[in-house]
């Protein structure tokens, strides 16, 4: 049985196909897929807020012909208001439902459930830690546009801005270019990360990058990916408040024509929407891409 549980859990083969998959169903007309997931039964668990992966979740699984059962608010309408363990309650909904999507505040949240699961479990975000299909989804577009020739395959410089320190998408994609860049025909010059004093680098050292600068200057903009997150306030300790660190329509003119401004959403005002206009502004395209990098994921973990 598979879990996702971290951005690593699927091997370079893996997700070249899913990648592939992915963009086959991207160019199928909507309304004529087949139904893949043969009535399959997605349990959706969210003990925390979200807009586009429990929707995009919920969507991929019934336009592949699966139903989901689901609970939204799980903080405040599930057991674990009684005071039930994410044990208990994953040891139960497993015996529900074909595949579990969980999202948790708590770091380690996705490998407690995949140890007690009857059934693959898909970390949808756990605490600070990881959230690995938001990763796939992030190197999805990444790598469709390296192939489609608007970023070059020669070595890439991404330039990640605000908090970094407690951003799972951040540490998620980094993990992932880290381990399957390369092969996947997306090589890393140099990775920047910047943001307020004490936000802009990870917790930890990375391995199989081979430039990291941590700055709370200004950098260069010269970059070609720009990856833009929000402060992550539900993960501050207490009484810390970054200082504002947001990007400007004035510093995108700056950036290379090619390069690509990319943000996992929800965004505040770190990214102003007169960005949007500009060509290289890619996050709407990037959230498109999060339901069919789904679909084909649960496709594949669920025809295994
Ligand atoms: C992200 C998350 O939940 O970590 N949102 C998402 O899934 N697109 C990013 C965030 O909340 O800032």
């Amino acid at each position: 049985m598979r879990h996702i549980v971290s951005a690593a859990d699927l091997s370079v083969e893996e997700l070249a196909l899913l990648f592939e998959r992915a963009r086959k169903l991207e160019r199928t007309p909507r309304g004529s897929y087949l139904p893949t997931l043969g009535g399959a039964l997605v349990a959706l668990c969210f003990y925390e807020p979200s807009t586009r992966t429990f929707l995009s979740f919920s969507s991929a699984v019934k336009r592949l012909g699966g139903s989901t059962i689901e609970t939204a608010d799980a903080k405040a309408f599930s057991s674990a208001v009684k005071g039930e363990t994410l044990e208990d309650s994953i040891r139960v909904i497993s015996d529900y439902a074909d595949l579990i999507v969980l999202r948790h505040p708590e770091s380690g949240a996705a490998a407690r459930a995949a140890g007690i699961s009857l059934v693959p479990v898909v970390n949808a975000g756990d605490g600070g830690n990881e959230h690995p299909t938001q990763a796939f989804l992030d190197l999805y577009t990444i790598w469709n546009a390296v192939q489609e020739g608007r970023l070059p395959d020669n070595g890439l410089r991404f330039l990640f801005w605000g908090d970094n320190r407690h951003s799972r998408t951040v540490r998620s994609l980094v993990k992932l270019l880290a381990s399957h860049g390369e092969a996947l025909g997306i090589p890393v010059r140099e990775v920047i990360f910047t943001g307020p004093p004490g936000f802009a680098g990870m917790s930890e050292n990375i391995e199989g990058i081979r430039s990291i600068t941590i700055t709370d200057y200004r950098p260069t903009l010269d970059a070609d990916v720009v990856y833009i997150t929000r402060p992550q306030k539900e993960r501050h300790p207490q009484g810390l408040e970054p200082e504002k660190w947001g990007f400007t329509a004035r510093m995108v003119e700056e950036l290379p024509p090619h390069a690509i401004v990319m943000h996992p959403l929800p965004r505040n005002d770190e990214l102003p929407t007169e960005v949007d206009e500009d060509e290289r502004a890619w996050y709407f395209k990037q959230a498109h891409s999060g339901l069919f990098v789904r679909m084909a994921l649960l496709e594949y973990l669920l025809n295994d």
